[in-house]
């Protein structure tokens, strides 16, 4: 069976192999990121439905495309500041008036190469060796890893699956305590699509506040939320750190763009951190990433309904193959499949693969609580849904 500890120690055994044993024990300690493998496999392969990444099948709009490329044009191409542009960081200043109502200073918003490289920096910036970082299971794949180069200790809060996997309070009320540093929150989540209601997101800030934790808010899904509207830790506080990002709701993956808002007087440390690591995003995509802000109020709700069709056909025809876990995502654009009674997940995500041309994530990548699981994403086009939807009958079907 999987387990993050067996995939730990097969990485430590192979310190025989030359080489291995001059890497340090943190970069051993990384587990890999499955989806990423899995689309690696897959890419080599004819006529796969991809069903494995968080890849929106969207381009940008044309005019973020257009200001990207004229940025280029003007010269656009040395570092900027380490805090970002000042044009952007008023554009995400603007694009919280809008859509929070809340005052964010442009002196509390420092710009990031992604979501990923904001975690990075804000895990360096708060965490010692030892402390502890509490996080719901399921969680996005990577949190772990992040979390383990700091030398912190993860501890995990396993969800209900019979609650939809809904946040539990009352297991935060218990699991939080004066030993944890930071509490990892991921609204809309990957890859369960539960959504913290405001209230909920209040009570949790109550619980940092008790224990004198800091909470991180992961808010890269915002925006993509079909019942329950998303509510920013903001709203609540300001002794927090958003994470965010352009990647998924303005589907600009690969130009890696993303910010953090931080704590009143913490700005400093974090823009020491992205001078050192990063020294800045790149700087005519930040000029696009004015324009994508711009145009999110217009661009993303006709996303959100694009992915809610979809989520409705996906949930629908899971279930109807009996490998739904009889929940409906909120928000983001995952949704989970049991398939115990097919097999191990590991395998089961191979031989969809091999068998019927779909890739998909197994659950284990996302915590034990989903070791029976897999992940689909529907960021894809509906036609390659019903596809896969198909094949995945047909392979149930020959079992
Ligand atoms: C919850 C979550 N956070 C962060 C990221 C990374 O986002 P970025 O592309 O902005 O680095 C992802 C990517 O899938 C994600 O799902």
């Amino acid at each position: 069976m999987f387990s993050i500890e067996n995939e730990i120690a097969k990485l430590m055994s192979s310190s025989a192999v030359f080489g291995i044993r001059m890497l340090s024990k943190r970069a051993k300690e990384t587990t890999p990121f499955r989806a990423m493998a899995v689309l690696e496999r897959a890419q080599k392969m004819k006529d796969v439905v991809h069903l494995e990444v968080g890849e929106p099948d969207f381009e940008p709009p044309a005019e973020v495309i257009d200001s990207a490329i004229e940025s280029m044009l003007n010269g656009n191409s040395g570092y900027t500041t380490s805090r970002g542009k000042i044009g952007l960081r008023e554009a995400v200043s603007d694009y919280y008036q809008r859509t929070y109502g809340l005052d964010i200073g442009v002196d509390r918003i420092v710009i990031t190469p992604g979501t990923s490289a904001a975690l990075t920096m804000v895990c360096l910036a708060l965490l010692e060796t030892g402390d502890e970082t509490v996080l719901t299971d399921p969680y996005y794949a990577c949190y772990p890893n992040f979390i383990r180069q700091t030398g912190s200790v993860v501890k995990t809060i396993p969800l209900d699956i019979s609650k939809g996997f809904a946040p539990d309070i009352n297991l935060f009320e218990e699991s939080v305590g004066k030993n944890t540093k930071m509490m990892l929150l991921n609204s809309p989540s990957n890859p369960t699509g539960s959504v913290l209601k405001g209230s909920e997101m209040g009570e949790l800030v109550e619980i940092a506040n008790r224990n004198e934790t800091t909470i991180v808010s992961d808010e890269v899904y915002h925006g993509i939320y079909y019942d329950t509207k998303t509510h920013s830790v903001l709203e609540h506080t300001d002794d927090a750190f958003v994470v965010d990002g352009f990647s998924k709701r303005f589907a600009m993956t690969g130009w890696r763009l993303g910010w953090i808002v931080c704590p009143p007087n913490c700005i400093e440390v974090i823009n020491r951190l992205t001078q050192n690591l990063v020294i800045c995003a790149t700087n005519f995509v930040q000029d696009a990433g004015i324009a994508a802000l711009e145009m999110s109020d217009e661009l993303v709700p006709k996303m959100r309904d694009v992915y809610r069709k979809r989520r409705d056909v996906l949930v629908e025809g899971v279930e109807k193959l009996g490998v739904g876990m009889g929940y409906t995502p909120e928000g983001a654009y995952y949704l989970l499949i049991d398939v115990s009674e097919l097999g191990d997940a590991f395998d089961i995500s191979n031989r969809l693969l091999d068998e019927v041309g779909v890739a998909t994530t197994p659950g284990p990548d996302f915590g034990t609580s989903v070791e029976n699981c897999l992940r689909l994403s529907y960021a894809t086009g509906m036609e390659d849904l019903k596809e896969a939807i198909n094949r995945i009958g047909t392979f149930i079907e020959d079992q």
